[in-house]
C-alpha cells in the first residue's frame, strides 16, 4: 500500500480547498499543516479539513511543519521565493500554474533542485493530467497530416468587476505578475507545448486593461509547417471551440481550459467522441499523478512523466515569457 503523503498548504482561497477535495478522492495524502496570513483564517481552513497544524508564519511552517510535500497556491508572484523555502527545507513542491514568472526564477529553482535531489517539483497544470488531454493526444498522433490548430478558453472574470470598480485585484495586479495570458492563457500555452513542442517563433497581441496587464490577449506561434493560435479572456466570455488540423479531418474540443468534450470529425464529417470524462474533481488526476511518483519516484515509468513534466514546466515558462517579451509586458520589479 501506497504510504501517506502528508501536506502543507500555502494559500487558503477556493482553489486551496479545490485541491484538498481532490486529496480526500486520491486517499494517498493527508493534510497536515496550513499556512494564512491570518491566524482565525488558519484555524478555520484546518478544522474544517481536518489539519492538524496551523501557521502564520512562513518560516516556522517549513521549520516545524509535519508535511513533506507542499501545494502553494498564493498569488503568482510569491510562488517563486515560497518554492525555493520549500526546497530548502526539503519538502516537495506543488506549485500552482504558472509556477514562476520568468526564466531567471525558474533557473534558479532548477539548480536548487539540482542541489536537492531527493526534492520534487511539479506545476499544477491540471489539465494536462486529465484522462481527456491523454485521449486528444493519442487521436492527434494517428493523425497522418497535422496543420496547426487554434486553443481557446476564456472566461469572465468576477474580480475584474472589481477592477471597473477601481480596485486592483491580484490576478489583475502588474505587482502580483497577473494578467490573462498568466491566468487562463497558461492552459492553452500548456496545450500547444504538450501537443506540439516548443515553436519557432511567437508573436503576442495583447488587449491591456487600467491596471496594465493584459484583460485579453491573442499569441501566435510558429511552426516550421503550420501556426498554433491560443485566445485567451479574463474580461468577455467565448463560446467557441479549439480546433487541432488534420488534412480534411479535425478534432473539435468544446474548451481548451476545461477538456470536457472532443470529437474527431474525418474526412467524411463522420463525428466520433474521443474524450468525455467527467472527472469527480478537476484536480484529482493530477493530484493522483503527483502522488504516484512521490511515492514510487525510481519507477521507470514514473521518473520518464515526471522528467517530461519537469520540462515541460520549464518550457511553458520559457514561451510565456518570450510573448510578455513581445509585447513589451513587463511585471513590477522586472527590468527591461
Ligand atoms: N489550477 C486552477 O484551476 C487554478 C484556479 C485558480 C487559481 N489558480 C492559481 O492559484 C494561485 C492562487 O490564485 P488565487 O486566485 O487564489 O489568488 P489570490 O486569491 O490572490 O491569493 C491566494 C491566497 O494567497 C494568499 N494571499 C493573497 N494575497 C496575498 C498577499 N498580498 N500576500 C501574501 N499572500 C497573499 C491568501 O491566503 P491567506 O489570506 O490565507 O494568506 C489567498 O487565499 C495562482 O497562482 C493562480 O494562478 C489555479
Amino acid at each position: 500500500m501506497d504510504k501517506m503523503i502528508k501536506l502543507g498548504i500555502i494559500g487558503t482561497n477556493w482553489i486551496t480547498q479545490q485541491f484538498v477535495d481532490a486529496i480526500k478522492l486520491a486517499k494517498t495524502y493527508e493534510l497536515t499543516s496550513v499556512y494564512s496570513r491570518h491566524e482565525q483564517t488558519a484555524k478555520d481552513f484546518a478544522a474544517k479539513n481536518g489539519a492538524t497544524e496551523s501557521f502564520t508564519d512562513l518560516g516556522t511552517f517549513f521549520d516545524n511543519g509535519a508535511f513533506d510535500t507542499v501545494y502553494i497556491a498564493s498569488p503568482n508572484s510569491l510562488h517563486f521565493e515560497q518554492a525555493k523555502l520549500a526546497i530548502l527545507h526539503g519538502k516537495n513542491v506543488i506549485v500552482e500554474k504558472p509556477a514562476f514568472a520568468n526564466q531567471k526564477q525558474m533557473a534558479q529553482i532548477q539548480e536548487l533542485l539540482t542541489n536537492h535531489s531527493d526534492v520534487l517539483y511539479f506545476e499544477a497544470a491540471r489539465n494536462i493530467h486529465t484522462p481527456n488531454f491523454h485521449a486528444i493526444a493519442a487521436k492527434l498522433a494517428e493523425m497522418t497530416t497535422v496543420q496547426g490548430a487554434e486553443f481557446t478558453y476564456s472566461k469572465y472574470s468576477s474580480r475584474y468587476d472589481q477592477v471597473l470598480a477601481g480596485k486592483e485585484p491580484n490576478v489583475f495586479s502588474p505587482k502580483f505578475a497577473g494578467g490573462a495570458l498568466q491566468d487562463l492563457g497558461v492552459y492553452t500555452v500548456y496545450d500547444a507545448v504538450a501537443l506540439f513542442g516548443m515553436p519557432q517563433e511567437v508573436a503576442y497581441f495583447p488587449q491591456l486593461i487600467r491596471t496594465g496587464v493584459d484583460g485579453k490577449g491573442t499569441a501566435i506561434l510558429s511552426y516550421p509547417e503550420y501556426t498554433v493560435t491560443l485566445n485567451f479572456s479574463k474580461v468577455s466570455n467565448s463560446h467557441m471551440t479549439s480546433e487541432i488540423y488534420g488534412l480534411k479531418d479535425l478534432i473539435s474540443i468544446d474548451d481548451a481550459g476545461e477538456l470536457r468534450q472532443a470529437t474527431y470529425i474525418d474526412a467524411d464529417n463522420n463525428r466520433q467522441v474521443i474524450a468525455n470524462t467527467i472527472d469527480e474533481n478537476p484536480m484529482l488526476p493530477e493530484a493522483e499523478d503527483f502522488a504516484r511518483v512521490i511515492n514510487d519516484p525510481q519507477n521507470e515509468q514514473n521518473h520518464k512523466d515526471y522528467e517530461n513534466w519537469r520540462q515541460l514546466s520549464m518550457h511553458v515558462n520559457k514561451l510565456l515569457f518570450n510573448l510578455r517579451q513581445d509585447a513589451h509586458l513587463y511585471f513590477v520589479g522586472e527590468e527591461e
